[in-house]
């Protein structure tokens, strides 16, 4: 029988403080160790309780006769603002026979209503102080704080702190950090969505007199962002907090008499930080000698002067709607040590972490105890080194610089910069030993043991795992997962290190899947997908989406419509209902889906896009000029018109999941009328397809958009022919790269994809590993062969594009793919090939853990385990077994089953005959004027 988990409420990290006053409940199965009555368990029926956190009610009872155990309607009646209720499941077996209780989980309400709030914004009442000379623009963070008293009757009953910022904040209540989440309330389209955090205080209350303390910096909210220099306030002039905190009863009985209030108002005080700047591009800048006592009352610390505090000044609430976010916070989710300290040619000292991580270095002051009062210590961030020194070209306008100016005393402690992020491997260290005469190995191990990287990200729950037998693509994988961490801080970022770190939508775009398999993205991706809308359709009435999402590029970048990124508005909702079986994703964004493909794409006659809108179409095709990544070999217009056929097709089949008959009828017909306008612009009778590329034929195969079986093979023995000719290196940018080793699978070539991963040649996704690269690079020659750095001035080793990849070594290599959204039906049908011996993926599915793991051994003898989570089914396929049409088709189609079988819950073994060195390795096509014997450029294991 199965375990079931504590149910889990929306797509909520935690429960406390969630949005809606039904929220819809979620539960998984655990399955027993090698438990045989575990196998094909389906869910019949379920019960829930609810019990309200109002004492006098009594515990509700449900019973509800389905199978769906994914996001089901609340069963109460709806929750009142600051409610909590405590909920638990079982499920009961097609037998009738239940299932053990989950545990309890608690879900709470956060302020529902725009008048539950009564604090309003606060900033300084003095013109906010500018950072410093050298960067007049940037504003000093500020410290707010407010001395209260709690009767001691209130305290250690409830206490909740509503907060966010104009800015980003940390709290305290008397002197102790609230909470860990790290650059809050994260980036939204301020003007849209202002997100409200939701704390637990109770037990940092005490009887009497307490403090309630608050420090903003800039952030994104009035920092500069952008390139060329950028725009600094793009949301306001000043920053500020607004906070209420809330002591006494939490069980939705709205009378304020139970409850005791606490809101920033003009009752509380102001001082100047003694970070006397904190931006995200340039880095931090703190003064030891300006600390102060600022979270606790006046008496209670030694050591370190009071603050002078002044008045502060009421802004007006507000207009942005206030959000309690799905999302995570961004947390620091583990700490690097350094691995070496370099000396570099030139003299510079510089800490070697082994990984290109994002986060931010923590120093042990105690290391600073000999510096003399005003001494300078200077902490420069990088991603890589070149003719070893710090390689900063790359960065841009970006100084990614911590300073910090020592007080002279033997401090304790540890300091690190608060709300600034860098992407670096490399930090070069100026200043840590005053005399550079003294013993430089003290020097370095000193560093060694004083300084620390935290890395930082949105703290998502880790839901996919792969392997293989090949080192260096498990290495390939494990960069791909930095570098979706590295850029998965509040929002899906292009590079987390240079003058962007923006939401570009092309890259969530041709990301979306490998993500959603990696981490859950469910919260963070959705809570940004409701951004996009609100740009596209309250900013604008022409249907496009901004490029950027918040969108601070406005007088950066053209409002223009472009494919690939701006086809983010149908795909990456579509992407998210497949992967978390959440049909409220197609819901919310419907109207954004739709606005995109009736008004925001311009169309020719033909109904396809005009020929003329320029576009960026193969964005960065290896062949492109490393300044002009547009210019690409296949022309922008029939990669959007691809394109163009894919979105139609994946509206008509949202519109359908919606219910919308009437709209998937129309889709559907526009989806036909697109696709033969397609075959008529650019394929020819035989199945030739005008370009003649890679990325040309590889959309064109896995979008469908051939008109027969026999035109479509043509195409892809073409592309067969072009794979080869390349000698395996990829010709593909940001649209085919995703695609091409999907294509060369379902033209029944898998040899081929593996032939090109395994390539070990620029441009190939081996070349970057050989190069000693730990995320993936923005250009598959970010570093070039003899140490020099791109000479693109856009030049990222942290960019998560190119590892799209990896969505190819789970659904292919390992062999698990979605096929019901949600997985509720899915596919493990591997396709072993090129030198692996064994493969394997895990993956935390809605329903519970699904898993693929093959080896070969002993040449022929090909094992298969398979784990089914319960209430699920799987169609299992062995390669031998695959019919040459077996094909992964878009959205979970499986065109021919070949012999597989459907399979219910449980843990399944096969064994069988299956040899993948067949064909291996494939041969390049030799050209006319090349050696015959190419140096071999496969990716020894
Ligand atoms: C970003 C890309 C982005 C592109 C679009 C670049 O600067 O880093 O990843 O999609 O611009 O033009």
């Amino acid at each position: 029988m199965p375990i079931l988990t504590a149910p889990t409420a929306e797509q909520h990290a935690t429960g406390l403080g969630i949005g809606t006053p039904t929220p819809r409940l979620s539960w998984r199965f655990v399955l027993g160790e090698a438990d045989e009555n575990d196998n094909d368990w389906t869910q019949s029926a379920y019960d829930i309780e609810v019990q309200r956190s109002n004492a006098s009610s009594t515990p509700e009872s449900y019973h509800v006769d389905s199978p769906d155990s994914v996001l089901v309607p609340w069963p109460s009646t709806p929750l009142q603002s600051r409610e909590r209720a405590g909920v638990r499941v079982r499920a009961f077996s097609r037998a009738g026979k239940p299932t053990e209780w989950s545990a309890w989980t608690a879900v709470e309400c956060g302020l529902l209503d725009r008048k539950d709030w009564t604090a309003v914004p606060i900033t300084s009442a003095a013109v906010s102080p500018v950072a410093s000379p050298d960067v007049p623009a940037a504003l000093r963070p500020l410290r707010f704080r407010k001395v209260f008293s709690v009767a001691d009757a209130t305290v250690a009953t409830v206490a909740r702190l509503y907060i966010t910022g104009l800015g980003v904040y940390r709290a305290f209540l008397n002197g102790t950090r609230i909470g860990d989440h790290e650059m809050a309330p994260g980036w939204t389209s301020y003007k849209h969505h202002l997100n409200y955090e939701t704390f637990e205080v109770t037990h940092l209350l005490r009887p009497g007199n307490n403090v309630l303390a608050v420090e903003v910096a800039e952030g994104w909210y009035a920092g500069r962002l952008g390139f060329h220099g950028g725009m600094r306030r793009i949301y306001g002039e000043d920053i500020g907090v607004m906070a209420q905190l809330e002591v006494g009863q939490g069980d939705g009985d709205d009378s304020d008499d139970k409850r005791q209030t606490i809101v920033t108002d003009s009752s509380w005080q102001c001082s100047p930080s003694a970070t006397l700047r904190a931006e995200i591009y340039d880095g931090e800048f703190y003064d030891m000698r300006e600390e102060t006592e600022w979270t606790t009352s006046s008496s209670s610390s030694s050591s370190t002067a009071e603050a002078t505090w002044s008045p502060v000044r009421t802004m007006a609430p507000p207009t942005a709607e206030l959000v309690s976010p799905s999302a995570p916070p961004v947390r620091v989710t583990q700490t690097v040590k350094p691995l070496a300290v370099i000396t570099t040619p030139s003299g510079k000292t510089i800490l070697d972490f082994g990984q290109n991580l994002v986060g931010r270095l923590r120093v042990q002051l105690g290391a600073l105890a000999s510096l003399p009062r005003s001494h300078q210590v200077v902490f420069t961030h990088a991603e890589v080194l070149e003719h070893g020194e710090l390689g900063i070209r790359p960065l841009r306008i970006a100084a990614c610089k911590d300073t910090l100016i020592v007080d002279g005393t033997t401090a304790t402690g540890e300091w690190n910069p608060n709300y600034t992020f860098h992407g670096f491997r490399y930090a070069q260290v100026e200043g840590f030993a005053q005399d550079q005469d003294q013993d430089q190995g003290q020097i370095k191990d000193r560093l060694l043991a004083s300084v620390v990287a935290d890395v930082l990200h949105t703290d998502m729950v880790r839901t996919g795992h792969f392997a293989c037998s090949h080192p260096k693509v498990n290495k390939l994988h494990e960069n791909t997962v930095w570098s979706m961490r590295g850029n998965f801080l509040s929002i899906p970022t292009d590079c987390p290190q240079r003058d962007e770190r923006l939401g570009w939508t092309g890259d969530i775009q041709v990301f979306c899947n490998s993500a959603n398999f990696l981490y859950n993205t469910a919260g963070m991706l959705g809570d940004w997908l409701r951004d996009l809308r609100a740009e596209q359709l309250l900013d604008s009435d022409d249907g496009v989406p901004p490029v950027v999402v918040p969108d601070i590029l406005q007088t950066l970048w053209p409002h223009a419509p472009l494919a690939v990124w701006d086809d983010v508005t149908v795909l990456a909702p579509w992407d998210l209902y497949r992967s978390y079986g959440d049909a409220g994703f197609l819901q919310r964004q419907y109207d954004s889906m739709v606005a995109w493909v009736d008004r925001g794409v311009p169309r020719g006659a033909d109904g396809l896009w005009v020929s003329t809108a320029p576009q960026l179409g193969d964005w960065l095709d290896p062949a492109a000029p490393p300044d002009k990544p547009e210019e690409t070999r296949t022309s922008g217009i029939l990669v959007a018109d691809a394109y163009l056929v894919r979105v139609t097709d994946v509206l008509a089949q949202a519109s359908a999941v919606l219910g919308k008959t009437a709209d998937a009828i129309r889709y559907t017909a526009d989806a036909h009328r697109v696709r033969a306008a397609f075959q008529n612009k650019y394929l020819t009778p035989a199945g030739l397809l005008v370009g003649d590329s890679q990325t040309g034929l590889a959309l064109a195969i896995v979008f469908d958009l051939f008109p027969s079986a026999q035109t479509r093979a043509f195409a892809a023995a073409r592309l067969v022919e072009l794979v080869r000719a390349a000698r395996f290196r990829v010709a593909t940018g940001f649209a085919g790269t995703p695609l091409i080793t999907h294509a060369l699978t379902r033209a029944g070539q898998p040899q081929m994809a593996y032939r090109m991963l395994l390539e070990t040649r620029s441009p190939s996704w081996m070349y970057p590993i050989l190069m000693g690269a730990t995320t993936i690079w923005e250009r598959w020659d970010s570093m070039l062969p003899d140490g020099r750095i791109n000479p693109g001035e856009m030049t990222s080793f942290n960019h998560y594009s190119l590892g799209s990849v990896v969505h190819w070594l789970h659904g292919s290599v390992a062999g698990v793919r979605c096929l019901e959204a949600g997985w509720r039906t899915f596919a493990v049908s591997p396709v072993p090939g090129g030198a692996l011996t064994s493969a394997e993926a895990s993956y935390e599915t809605a329903y519970g853990r699904v898993q693929s793991k093959w080896s070969i051994s002993d040449g022929d003898k090909f094992v298969l385990d398979v784990l089914v989570p319960a209430n699920t089914r799987a169609l299992v396929i062995l390669p031998h077994e695959r019919s040459a049409a077996t094909e992964e088709g878009q959205d979970g189609r499986v065109v021919d089953e070949g012999q597989g079988r459907w399979v219910g819950s449980g843990r399944h073994h096969y064994e069988s005959q299956w040899s993948s060195t067949a064909a291996w390795p494939p041969a390049a096509l030799p050209g006319l004027f090349d050696a015959k014997d190419e140096p071999d450029s496969i990716a020894a294991v």
